[in-house]
């Protein structure tokens, strides 16, 4: 019969005849569910001969990093590698407002950084062994809309690196292959993941860099995270997680609003709570989310975060709107 139990073991045991007894592997997580699933299911099949990357790009959201670092790894078991490249990305963000050039400076920076830790698990691998297989997330939906077939991602050309050939071919591991996004989180659930990163809304790749309408600065990423810290638990809170698609919450960070607080006024940032249904990200309604919830929320985040005096919210569909502001 089929069971969650046995799709996992069976990814297990087709992963194994895949890597073979001696075949290293490497996986980026992202912090979302597949890649921590996939990892997973295949740290299963060949123990330590999988080392794990994340990139700590600065941009996540409060307690994220915390949550690869420290509970996947104690879930896990896995071998993993942090990369704390925050003020490298940073640094390339500076002065950038404009989102297109956000993003693409945030992928440049990904791609450079993880090609580095590539190299730099190559290196110091075990004499004799070749670390050959690259994990991916895909998930069936994804193969389906990309026509099938099974890839091989060509990381290209680290001429400034001694001792490794020009061009490395990785070959790809796709656990995830045969499976829905509600079978990835059961498949989670079952390997014992928390239950807050099974059950993570979808998040962008450029993280809060997006979600902040400006030049992204530590300062503003810190006051964002805080809001969208207090947004996150009240929904939690009042149980609304599963009924809800995503829940952005945005930084105006270079518009100003007069308020008043105590005896004094203040001229502080607003930020937009955006919550919203939805089935696939193509199209999304805003959410009814109940009143007394909102009203939490907007209380706790102008109590809570001195730079906030102001919570509005978006009730704008996609389309026009889109879900992201950027
Ligand atoms: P929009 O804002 O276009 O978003 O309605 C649709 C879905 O895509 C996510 N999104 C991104 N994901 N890199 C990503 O990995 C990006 O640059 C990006 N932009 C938007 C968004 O969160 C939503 O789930």
């Amino acid at each position: 019969t089929w069971t969650i139990g046995n799709i996992a073991e069976e990814q297990i045991e087709r992963i194994r005849a895949q890597i073979g007894t001696d075949g290293r592997a490497i996986c980026g997580l992202s912090g979302g569910v597949d890649s921590a699933v996939a990892a997973a299911i295949v740290q299963k099949a060949i123990g330590d001969r999988l080392t794990c990357v994340y990139v700590d790009h600065g941009l996540m959201r409060k307690g994220e990093t915390e949550q690869i670092e420290r509970d996947f790894v104690a879930a896990t078991g896995t071998k993993l590698v942090v990369v704390d490249a925050e003020k490298q990305f940073l640094e390339a963000l500076a002065g950038v407002s404009d989102p297109e050039t956000k993003r693409k400076i945030i992928g440049r920076e990904f791609i450079r950084t993880f090609e580095a830790a590539e190299v730099d698990i190559i290196k110091s691998s075990p004499a004799g062994s070749t670390v050959k297989f690259l994990v991916q997330g895909t998930l069936y939906p994804d193969v389906v809309e990309s026509g099938g077939g099974t890839g091989t991602s060509n990381i290209k050309s680290h001429h400034n690196v001694g001792g490794l050939p020009d061009d490395l071919e990785f070959e790809l591991v796709e656990p995830l292959r045969t499976l829905f996004k509600d079978e990835v989180r059961l498949v989670g659930e079952q390997l014992g993941l928390p239950p807050e990163l099974v059950w993570r809304h979808p998040f962008p790749g450029p993280g809060l860099g997006i979600r902040i309408i400006g030049e992204v600065t530590r300062e503003r990423l810190d006051i964002l995270r805080e809001a969208d810290a207090i947004a996150r638990a009240e929904l939690t809170a009042a149980g609304l997680d599963r009924d809800i698609w995503q829940f952005p919450v945005v930084l105006l960070a270079d518009v100003r609003s007069v308020g008043v607080q105590g005896d004094g006024r203040t001229y502080g940032h607003p930020v937009v709570l955006r919550p919203v249904t939805s089935e696939d990200a193509m199209t999304a309604d805003w959410a009814r989310v109940p009143y007394d919830v909102l009203e939490r929320i907007s209380t706790r985040i102008t109590n809570e975060v001195r730079e906030i005096n102001r919570v509005t919210v978006d009730i704008t569909s996609k389309p026009p709107g889109t879900i992201e502001w950027e």
